[in-house]
């Protein structure tokens, strides 16, 4: 078996906050190959972004801590870097696109200077001139209109979908190993994310880029991606490949979550499923199975935490199914 080029194991992340320490990754593992897209799915705060920030070390500090677990890229742990060794592998090795753009991009630099600075990180030779040339090259594969005027503005003269598009550009250009985008797509229109996700398997193709696709789009999974985790409080229900899931889905939460996508051979005005009540606030966890008090399918074994299952490349934490 080839070695995966993400590697991560037993992560626990928790956070110190007013009402204590909330533990809010419990055990996450998963890996990925170069050139494959995972999709990261799950109700919100189900631990998606964090799981994303962990891998990078990017944890808000000094409230975010990671607890427990090994993130290896290639078999080096990042969880052991020093900050010098990080700057080396964010850009280059990883890229990310962050949830919230804004954030992200440095307000008082206009989009040439940010650029050109994540440019120059992966291609140090380059003259201001081929930097230029470059910028201008990336924000046009993104669907940037008229890019040689934008070049000058700083972020917030963009529409929130104008600087998504940015930082997509920013997070390729330094041609990483593996991009890690967390919902890149969610403020644009249909046409821009088509072309955007067609952008990122082009990049898979030419240059084996693996990609973690945080997503509430199922639709954009079975499209892009390869395999899906799903998480469900802090921990990861299910996972296996695209078809496996979509086709079977095994953990009550997959078929729930699976179930209340639209359909249109649906019969007309009826109403959608939904999965009754709410994710648990990490001081409320439920003991055992974190999903025991939304199941339709709940039993006494719930109380206990459910042991992994494995076959054929798919994994499931559920008592009452089998894989
Ligand atoms: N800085 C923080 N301090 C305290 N708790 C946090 C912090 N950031 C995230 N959390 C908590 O961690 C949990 C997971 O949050 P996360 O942002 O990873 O969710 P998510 O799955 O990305 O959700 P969404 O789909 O809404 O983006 C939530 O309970 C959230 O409240
Ligand atoms: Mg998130």
């Amino acid at each position: 078996m080839t070695k995966p080029l993400l590697d991560v194991r037993n992560l626990a992340v928790s956070f110190e906050t007013e009402r204590g320490r909330a533990a809010v990754l419990d055990g996450v593992s998963f890996q990925l190959n170069a050139g494959e897209t995972l999709g990261l799915v799950g109700e919100s705060g189900c631990g998606k972004s964090v799981t994303s920030l962990a891998i990078t070390r990017l944890l808000p500090k000094p409230s975010g801590q990671i607890d427990q677990g090994e993130v290896l890229l290639d078999g080096v742990n990042l969880l052991a870097l020093s900050p010098a060794e990080l700057r080396k592998i964010r850009g280059p090795r990883i890229g990310m696109v962050f949830q919230d753009a804004m954030t992200a991009l440095n307000p008082v630099k206009r989009l040439h200077q940010q650029m050109a600075e994540s440019i120059s990180l992966h291609a140090p030779e380059l003259s201001p001139k081929a930097v230029q040339a470059r910028s201008l090259e990336l924000l046009n594969d993104v669907g940037i209109p008229s890019p040689e005027l934008r070049l000058n503005d700083y972020p917030h003269q963009l529409s929130g979908g104008m600087r998504q598009r940015v930082m997509i550009a920013m997070a390729l250009s330094a041609e990483p190993d593996l991009l890690i985008a967390d919902e890149p797509t969610t403020a644009l229109d249909v046409t821009v994310q088509a072309q955007i996700l067609a952008l990122i398997q082009r990049l898979q193709k030419e240059r084996g880029m693996a990609v973690i696709f945080i997503t509430h789009d199922l639709g954009v999974v079975a499209q892009i991606c390869e395999r899906v985790a799903v998480m469900y409080a802090g921990r990861i229900a299910e996972q296996g490949s695209v078809a496996d899931l979509f086709s079977d889905p095994k953990h009550p939460y997959t078929r729930g979550l699976f179930n209340s996508i639209p359909h249109l051979d649906r019969e007309p005005l009826t109403e959608l499923p939904t999965i009754e009540g709410l994710v648990p606030s990490p001081f409320d966890m439920p003991r055992g199975c974190r999903f025991s008090t939304r199941c339709p399918q709940v039993t006494e074994r719930c109380k206990q935490s459910p042991e992994l299952q494995f076959k054929q490349g798919r994994e499931l934490a559920c008592h009452e199914v089998s894989l």
